[in-house]
Formats: C-alpha cells, structure tokens, sequence
C-alpha cells in the first residue's frame, strides 16, 4: 500500500515508517526539516524501501493536501506531525504559540484529511492523537484541546464517509519513551509548570504506564492494514490491541 506519514523522518513517526517499510509499504514522508527527510530517504532506500519525502509544513493550511492531490492513489494517510505546544497556564503562555498548535494539530490534520478524501478511491485516515485529547493535561492546553478536537473530526468524517470505502480511525499509540513523551520527561527547567510536567511524565514512566515504541509501532502497522475498519470513527489504544 501507498502510505504517506506526516512528520515520519524522525521520531515515533519514524519508528511508524520502520515497521511500515520492513512490511512492504511504499512510504511517502512529509516534515518540515528537509535534512531530516534526506536523511530518512535515504537510510530507508538503503534498506531497499521504496521511499519519497517531501518538505510540506502542516502550518500552512494547503502544502500538505495540495502535495496529496497531486500524488493521486494514496492507500493511507497517517495524521502523526503535530506539535506539543505552549506549557504553562493557558492565561499566561504566548496565545500565539497557543493558536499555532491548533493551525498544526487541528488545521493541518483535518486540511489532510480533506485533501486524501477527495482523492482517494479507497483506503483509511489514521489520526493520531493522545491521552491527552481523552484525559485532562493542565498547563499542556493547546495539545490537550487540539488533540481532542481531533478525536471529534474523526468521529464526524466516519459518519459523513458511511457510503465510501474510506475509514477513518483516531490512534493514541500511548505514552512511549520517544518524541515528544520522552522530551517532556527529561526536560530540565526552572520554570515550575514545566516542572510539574515532567514530573508527571517521569512518575508515568517510573510506574511502567509507558508503551514500547515497538508496541505502539505494530498497532499503527495493523491499522494501516485495515484490521480496525470495521470501528472507523472509534480510537485504537495499545488496550485495542
Ligand atoms: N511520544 C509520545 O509518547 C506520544 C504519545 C501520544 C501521542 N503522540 C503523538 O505522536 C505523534 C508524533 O509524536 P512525537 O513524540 O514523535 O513528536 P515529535 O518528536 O515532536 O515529532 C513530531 C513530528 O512532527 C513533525 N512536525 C511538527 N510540526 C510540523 C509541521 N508544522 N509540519 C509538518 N510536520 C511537523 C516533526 O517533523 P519536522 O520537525 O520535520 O516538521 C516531527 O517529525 C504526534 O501526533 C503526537 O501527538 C506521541
């Protein structure tokens, strides 16, 4: 299958591409970073999978989904760049960094999605999103929010996509030790919101609460097969599995 991740050249979106490339998927790789997706590009071409990357910014509201039309048969989209945001009190951090983590985490997903709809014949929409989108994580509100408002679109384009055969599936591949989970954890700071935080994170980790990235990888590899369809519109969690 043709299957594009947003954000794949490092990070758990790179653990996702591993796993998908060992399994025979042609991968196309969007970020930000295009020495990263150089990188990327070519260790896995080195490994024999068939790899394209482009530099698209999930923060302009049309470079993903036009770089989507103009790829045409897409399988799979996998929804996984996204930023972690502001930390602090939601009054106080900058309320620019605030909105921007929903033009990436809301907009740029949905504006993908959109975009491989109408593309499409037929395949699935795999969002990835967080524990955080389920549960409340004060200080951490605009991933928070966002993350949930994506577990909403989801939910919405299942139902608006009942006659397609197009499923679309929300993925928390858990707190794993990689990215943005264990940036937070090691953070060191004075600033004691993000203290807080990673308090929170290394307690989570000190308890075992953490998912192998191995784990969490072969989840999103057997959604990207189809094996969840029948639950589109719902959310995967390392439980699902
Ligand atoms: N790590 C965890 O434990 C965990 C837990 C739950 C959910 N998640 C979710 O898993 C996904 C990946 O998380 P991660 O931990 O790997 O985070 P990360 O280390 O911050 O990596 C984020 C990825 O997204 C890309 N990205 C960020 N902003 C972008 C933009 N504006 N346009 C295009 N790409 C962008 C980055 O690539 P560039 O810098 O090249 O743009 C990077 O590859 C996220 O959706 C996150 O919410 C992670």
């Amino acid at each position: 299958m043709r299957v594009l991740v947003t954000g794949g050249a490092e990070e758990l979106g790179r653990a996702f591409c591993e796993v998908l490339g060992a399994q025979g998927h042609q991968l196309v790789i969007t970020g930000r970073d295009e020495h990263a997706l150089d990188l990327a590009e070519a260790d896995f071409r080195a490994k024999g999978v068939d790899v394209e990357t482009h530099v698209a910014d999930l923060g302009d509201p049309h470079a993903t989904g036009k770089l989507i039309e103009s790829l045409g048969n897409l399988d799979v989209l996998v929804n996984n760049g996204a930023l972690g945001g502001p930390v602090g009190p939601t009054w106080e951090v900058d309320e620019s960094d605030w909105w921007h983590t929903f033009e990436v985490n809301l907009r740029g997903t949905a504006f993908a999605a959109n975009a491989a709809i109408r593309t499409m014949s037929s395949g699935r929409i795999i969002d990835v999103i967080s524990n955080a989108g389920v549960h409340r994580w004060p200080y951490v509100t605009a991933y928070s929010v966002s993350k949930a408002a994506v577990i909403k679109l989801t939910e919405n384009l299942a139902i608006e996509l009942k006659h397609l055969p197009i499923a679309v599936l929300s993925y928390d591949p858990g707190m794993v030790d990689i990215g943005l989970m264990r940036r937070g954890a090691d953070m060191e700071s004075q600033d004691p919101h993000q203290q807080r935080v990673s308090k929170w994170a290394r307690s989570q980790r000190a308890a075992g609460r953490f998912t192998p990235v191995e784990q969490s990888a072969d989840l999103l590899a057997r959604i990207v097969s189809g094996e969840f369809d029948h639950l589109s519109g719902g959310l995967i969690t390392p439980a699902s599995g």
